[in-house]
């Protein structure tokens, strides 16, 4: 369906015409004056110039012209040149009529759908998932799912970080502890055993210790890379471990991942693209587009226009060892080879950028994706305390993702236990719904670019700008339109009649505007769009509930208009909430 503003538009441009000035002039956009108007055209002004006319003649001709128009209430020229719309009430409950028929409640879908790879969540295997892979998973997520509802085929992979000095660490640490271990002994011609020689919660120790040593050992610190080296290059035993540690920690990750509604179709990680590097090297060597600078392989990447020095995208340091580039170059290939993409999107903290800029380069310079394959950054802001520093525990160690996802789902817990008169059985299910919203659009309702606070008490409140006051609000609708049915009603019944008080007029308002904030949000890969929609929407409904007695109203064809309103005001919030990541409970 068209946005209500291109219906107004159209009528604008009617009326221009019809006064003889160029349609060009008519562009229409929402009333930043609601006390005056609900949209508005400031085209006269910018025509004044062109007609050498006063720009409130212009907009009176144009006004006059739209007297009889059944899109408006009231059209209204005003000095210097405004030109003030109204919507008729008839013309605004057609449209939402016609939203509460459309499956997609007006959204369009793309004509032209893309293949879209979204690059994100990029845990790294046997690390534990700290807050900084949040980030990544819920505004990935948020804009996989933007995409798909939009019409393209959009592939999520989780892009493991499974190839670097961390694997060579854990084997370098277990080599000490266990090494009796058949994975050590290079003689070794059997299977290796199908059970790992370790737990998750043994995994997780290791690694941190491993790492702590071979910062302060530096001959421990060389042997981790040497393992890794041998890792990369083959060595039977080695890899058989590395499956082990992939295994365990894969499993978990996944757990991690499902509770936070995150969810991916591909688990490919950087060892993935390694089998992709020799032919990519050679290519890049052959057509002349890497040559050797003191031993490394490098690829310049500057372009006359920089403003700032962009260094040569280094594909092997001079020792042959590939380093991030080079695995990042190489899954560009693979995804062109597997995927053939439109674009590869990917979401990761902001500090990589340069990393990006230059990959990017290479592969345009170097004709491994199309001319027109779009390679898109959508780099993150950090998360931080209340302090203003990356988010930390309480004791100052690294926050783990799962104790965040505990603490706030015990204090969601005993909020809601608080409202309660009588013991729910659901209490515990409740709180982490409402808790995971409490996170999510903590996190979206800022522009995924900047840097945001974390701030439990804030987040997890069931007033303003927050994620539980969104689900409330839809728990609300969910009541009213349950005893409606307790009735005997049926809420699906009816049509949604011209809207009869202000506040009325404008949750409708803010309802039809849905089909115009998706696509936009999408295009800018901005989940932060929805959610201010989706405030803006929820405090709309909310001042209409507050004014209205839908279930007392007598009037039964008045009522049914209003369940009407309340049914497609939970479709587009619950579509909304959807599309961040998270769903509402039945009560709260
Ligand atoms: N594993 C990386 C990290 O933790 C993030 C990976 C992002 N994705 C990519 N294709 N480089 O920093």
């Amino acid at each position: 369906m068209k946005t209500i503003a291109e219906y107004i538009e159209e009528v604008i441009k009617e009326a221009f015409k019809a006064s003889e000035y160029d349609e060009k002039f008519a562009k229409v956009t929402i009333s930043n004056r609601p006390d005056l108007c609900e949209y508005q055209c400031n085209g006269a002004m910018a025509a004044a110039k062109t007609y050498r006319k006063a720009p409130i003649m212009i907009a009176n001709s144009v006004v006059e012209k739209l007297q009889d128009s059944p899109v408006f209430e009231s059209v209204e020229a005003v000095n210097p040149g405004f030109i003030n719309l109204k919507v008729k009430k008839e013309f605004l409950a057609d449209y939402l009529n016609r939203m509460l028929a459309d499956p997609k409640l007006s959204v369009e879908e793309a004509k032209n759908p893309k293949t879209i790879v979204i690059d994100y969540g990029g845990p790294n295997v046997a690390k534990p998932l700290h807050v900084g892979h949040l980030r990544s998973a819920i505004i990935g997520e948020s804009i996989k799912r933007m995409g798909r509802f939009l019409g393209h085929k959009v592939i999520g992979d989780v892009h493991l970080g499974d190839w670097g000095l961390q694997m060579g660490l854990i084997i370098t640490e277990l080599s000490k502890r266990k090494p009796e271990l058949v994975y050590f002994d290079e003689a070794y011609e059997g299977e290796y055993p199908e059970e790992a020689p370790f737990t998750v919660s043994e995994l997780e120790e290791i690694y941190p210790t491993a790492s702590g040593k071979s910062k302060e050992d530096e001959a421990y610190k060389n042997e981790a890379l040497e393992a890794t080296l041998q890792l990369q290059q083959g060595r039977r035993g080695y890899r058989a471990l590395w499956k082990h540690i992939m295994e365990v920690s894969v499993t978990d990750l996944k757990k991690n991942y499902a509770k936070l509604n995150v969810d991916f179709d591909l688990w490919m990680g950087e060892s993935d693209a390694d089998a992709y590097i020799p032919d990519m090297v050679n290519y890049l060597k052959e057509n002349g587009y890497a040559y050797l600078d003191q031993g490394a392989l490098v690829v310049d990447v500057k372009e006359e226009t920089d403003t700032k020095e962009i260094p040569p995208c280094m594909i092997l340091k001079s020792d042959g060892a590939s380093l991030y580039n080079t695995t990042d170059l190489a899954t560009i290939v693979q995804r062109m080879e597997d995927f053939k993409p439109d674009e590869i999107i990917y979401v990761v903290d902001k500090r990589q950028e340069l990393h990006f800029v230059q990959v990017f380069r290479c592969a345009q310079k170097a004709k491994m994706v199309e001319d027109d394959t779009k390679l898109t950054f959508v780099g993150f802001g950090t998360m931080n305390g209340k302090d203003g520093k990356p988010f930390k525990t309480r004791e100052g160690g690294v926050m783990r993702l799962e104790r965040l996802i505990g603490e706030i789902n015990e204090e969601m817990f005993r909020k809601i236990v608080e409202n309660r008169s009588v013991k729910d059985e659901n209490a515990e299910k409740t709180a982490q719904m409402v808790g995971l919203s409490a996170i999510k659009y903590g996190d979206l309702s800022n522009q995924a670019s900047k840097d945001y606070i974390f701030d439990i008490e804030r987040f997890t409140s069931f007033e303003g700008n927050t994620g539980p006051y969104i689900l409330y609000t839809i728990v609300r609708i969910k009541s009213i339109l349950s005893r409606y049915a307790e009735e005997g009603k049926n809420p699906e019944d009816g049509m949604i009649q011209c809207a009869v008080n202000a506040s009325e007029k404008n949750l409708m308002l803010e309802l039809s505007r849905f089909n115009s904030i998706i696509e936009p949000a999408f295009e800018e890969k901005a989940p932060h769009r929805i959610c201010a929609y989706i405030y803006d929407l929820a405090n709309a409904f909310n001042s209409f509930y507050h004014e209205t007695r839908i279930l007392g109203e007598e009037d039964e064809m008045k009522k049914r208009s209003w369940i009407r309103l309340l049914t497609l005001t939970k479709k587009v919030l619950e579509t909304c909430i959807d599309l961040l990541g998270f769903s509402a409970p039945e009560r709260m």
